[in-house]
């Protein structure tokens, strides 16, 4: 069953020039790339996007994070593409919890500062998809 995903190279990812390497290993893992562009963030879509952490303590910085540089917005698709990408992600904590070998694990140290987001669920990922890409068909 193929998939759609919503994949963001967050503003320290592009910020550090690593958008090709995001880009270059979604593409060799064999997922195909629908739609991307670069593009900056307002507050607005910022909030909507991560709602479900309102009220956490790191909500605010997130938001100012998220919103301080471009980012690069992608639709990712192929089986899978889900659970793919957040392989390819590695775990939240680029330290604690994601792995070597993934981009997280490979590239962060921070939690704040792990590179890229990518959609959790198929709920998600038909949430986010409309939120960042309200032209594409369902
Ligand atoms: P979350 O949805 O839990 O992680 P993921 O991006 O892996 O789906 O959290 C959203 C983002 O919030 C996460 O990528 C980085 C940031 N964050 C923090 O800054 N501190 C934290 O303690 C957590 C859990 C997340
Ligand atoms: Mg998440």
């Amino acid at each position: 069953m193929s998939e759609r995903t919503l994949v963001l190279i967050k503003p320290d990812g592009v910020e550090r020039g690593l958008v090709g390497e995001v880009i270059g290993r979604i593409e060799r893992k064999g997922l195909k790339l629908v739609e991307m562009d670069l593009r900056r963030v307002d507050r607005k879509l910022a909030e909507q996007h991560y709602a479900e952490h309102d009220g956490k303590p790191f909500f605010e910085s997130l938001l100012e994070f998220i919103t301080s540089g471009p980012v690069v917005a992608a639709v990712v698709e192929g089986p899978h593409a889900i659970s793919a990408f957040r392989q390819l992600a590695g775990g939240t904590d680029p330290v604690g919890k994601a792995a070597p070998g993934s981009l997280r694990g490979d590239y962060g140290l921070e939690v704040q500062y792990n590179l890229v987001h990518g959609s959790d669920s198929v709920e998600s990922a038909e949430r986010e998809l409309k939120l960042w890409f309200p032209e594409l068909q369902a």
